[in-house]
């Protein structure tokens, strides 16, 4: 049985995940606002320090897996662009850097990464804002979307998780993680239905969006068959998968980019 770590794990896929893994017979050491085992803000340097830290201290520096599932969705709000760079993309990359010891040690380790099929499906995400990312500058990459005075939640989510795919493929297949036995991937989920998407939908005008969005095959994903996706990411049987963006997404990625590739 292995020793796990999922952040975001007290809600929707992140909680799927943790259950699942805990019902097979996996450690967890979930990471969250509230409700966890570490309970650490990833939206500030210090609290994913303090999460490297407890999850290092509590895996005893050996990690069979890691569920990057926290983040925050794009809704409104002053501070919202900040947290959502924050949280989104350097809530996933400091913590797997601060990791990557206990992965390698693990021999075999697995990650998985939350990443968006906003990732395509969002029209006019500057390069600059990716670049702002990679280079590790929150505050340039929301500077980076400010048009007219106000940043577009939508453009910063959207330029948070192409950033952080980015970051997966590129560091993925380096010798210090694909070498050291590390599979490193991420899934692109579509509109699932979480707390996330709830508080979406009940904003009319975020829910005249969602609605009329194209999905393939109609409605919203389900959250415990997104946690059974990640569950399978993190089984041997994912070993030949390495630097993959898995799109579950009910069909709008291939809608809008049937003849990419
Ligand atoms: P959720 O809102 O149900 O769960 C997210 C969890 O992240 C919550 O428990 C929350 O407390 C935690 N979190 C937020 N800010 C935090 C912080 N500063 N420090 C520590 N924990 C924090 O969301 P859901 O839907 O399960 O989303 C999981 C991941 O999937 C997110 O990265 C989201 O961006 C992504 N995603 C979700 C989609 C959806 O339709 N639900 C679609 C595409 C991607």
């Amino acid at each position: 049985m292995g020793i796990y770590a999922v952040t975001g794990s007290a809600s929707g896929m992140g909680r799927a995940v943790t259950e699942q893994l805990r019902e097979a017979g996996h450690t967890v050491i979930g990471v969250d606002l509230e409700e966890a085992d570490v309970v650490a803000d990833l939206s500030t340097g210090h609290g994913r320090t303090q999460a490297i830290r407890a999850v290092l201290e509590s895996s005893g520096g050996r990690l069979d897996g890691v569920v990057l599932a926290a983040g925050l969705g794009p809704a409104p709000g002053p501070d919202r662009p900040r947290l959502i760079a924050q949280v989104n993309y350097f809530g996933v990359v400091d913590l797997l850097e601060g990791w990557r010891g206990a992965l390698a040690a693990a021999g075999g380790a697995k990650v998985v990464v939350f990443s968006s099929n906003s990732t395509t499906t969002t029209p006019a995400v500057p390069r600059r804002t990716i670049n702002a990312f990679l280079a590790g500058d929150a505050d340039r990459a929301v500077k980076s979307v400010r048009l007219f005075g106000k940043v577009a939640p939508s453009i910063i989510y959207a330029g948070s998780k192409i950033a952080v795919s980015r970051w997966v493929r590129r560091t993925a297949v380096r010798p210090e993680w694909a070498g050291s036995g590390i599979r490193l991937n991420a899934l692109a989920p579509g509109a699932i239905m979480t707390p996330l998407l709830e508080k979406q939908l009940s904003t009319p005008s975020e829910a005249k969006a969602i609605r009329s969005f194209p999905v393939p095959v109609g409605g919203f994903g389900d959250a415990e068959k997104l946690g059974a996706w990640v569950v399978f990411m993190l089984s041997d049987n994912a070993d030949f998968l390495c630097g993959s963006v898995v799109f579950v997404d009910g069909g709008s990625d291939a809608y809008f980019r049937a003849g990419d590739w």
